[in-house]
């Protein structure tokens, strides 16, 4: 049986996994045509990036599923169109870079690596970091990436917490759940890693009063959402000191304006949305092979939860 696939994405992601994607689906065992235009009510499944500028999911009668691109799917979860089911991206290439990006920012600011780089003038000023064991890291967000980076800090001994919605054990990983767990997960955080969803429930989660439960001197590495942070309470906090640094990935306003403050602060390292990618190698096997087992009769993997918006 054939299949119709639309890509509806940019050029740029076009480019990125027209090959990739074929061979998957070519691997997978599916007769499939795969095509940036095709007629709306033909269409099986969608390849969706919110780059694409699909927005009316209406015509498209037949689809059985829309698969995004994405791991983050905060600009289409709430669209009424789309009646058919959403899957999110979880791919193994992803989580890897994650993994990399966020253990490297860990280790740099646990290091003070910034103040090694910027004193090369010849003083002997001898600062020994501590051993990562005695650096209490933080988790907000134990998903697929969260989950994955937990375990990367606890193997390199970082006495790692957790936060999520709903409670987990994870070997290593002291964990916590639910609003009433924020608390207790934040107090102990001398890095914070932030990789939650941007839902209605995560906006400004790290607002003035959260901050507030962070010891004294902590720091932040956001490449979750920009969202998640009160900038101007974060800004608040790095100017009484009471957050040593902030790392951020992610903004409200992307690309980060160039007169927002974040980029002049001396406390603050700006990234453009880079800690990871997903692949396009292994992004693609993940979707052909959802769109196999769905042709199979399978249940769909990677499935978003249009209540709780993730
Ligand atoms: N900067 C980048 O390059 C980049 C790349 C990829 C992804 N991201 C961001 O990373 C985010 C996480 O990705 P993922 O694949 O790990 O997502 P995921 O698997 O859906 O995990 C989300 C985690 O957040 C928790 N959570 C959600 N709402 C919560 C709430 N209200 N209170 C407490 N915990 C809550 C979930 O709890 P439960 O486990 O209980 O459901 C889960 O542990 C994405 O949504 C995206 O925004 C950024």
């Amino acid at each position: 049986m054939s299949i119709k696939v639309l890509f509806a994405a940019s050029d740029t992601d076009w480019q990125a996994y027209r090959t990739s994607l074929r061979t998957a689906l070519d691997d997978a065992g599916l007769d499939a045509t795969l095509a940036r235009v095709l007629p709306p009510d033909e269409v099986d499944y969608i390849v969706y990036a919110p780059s694409g500028g699909l927005r009316d999911f209406t015509p498209y009668t037949r689809c059985k599923a829309v698969m995004s691109l994405w791991a983050g799917v905060e600009t289409i979860v709430g669209n009424e169109t789309l009646t058919m089911p959403l899957t999110r991206m979880v791919d193994p290439g992803l989580t890897e870079g994650m993994v990399e990006w966020v253990t490297g920012h860990v280790l740099r600011l646990h290091l003070n690596i910034d103040h090694a780089l910027a004193r090369q003038d010849g003083r002997w000023d001898r600062h020994v970091p501590p051993l990562a064991r005695d650096r209490p890291v933080t988790i907000l967000g134990l998903g697929e990436l969260g989950h994955a980076c937990a375990k990367a800090l606890s193997s390199l001994n970082f006495p790692v917490s957790g936060w999520s919605r709903s409670a987990k054990d994870i070997p290593d990983v002291r964990t916590y759940a639910g609003p009433e767990g924020l608390r207790a997960a934040l107090s102990s955080a001398e890095i914070l890693v932030l990789l939650l969803p941007d839902t209605p429930k995560t906006v400004d989660i790290l607002d003035a009063t959260a901050l507030a439960m962070l010891p004294q001197g902590a720091m932040i590495i956001n490449p979750g959402r920009g969202t998640l942070i009160d900038d101007v309470a974060l800004l608040e906090a790095l100017d009484r000191d009471h957050v040593a640094q902030a790392t951020l990935d992610v903004f409200r306003i992307e690309p980060l304006p160039v007169e927002h403050p974040f980029w002049a602060h001396p406390k603050v390292t700006v990234t453009p949305h880079i800690a990871s990618e997903t692949r396009p190698v292994s992004a693609a096997r993940v979707i052909a092979e959802n769109m196999r087992n769905c042709e199979a009769g399978l249940p769909l993997e990677h499935l978003v939860d249009r209540g709780k918006g993730y």
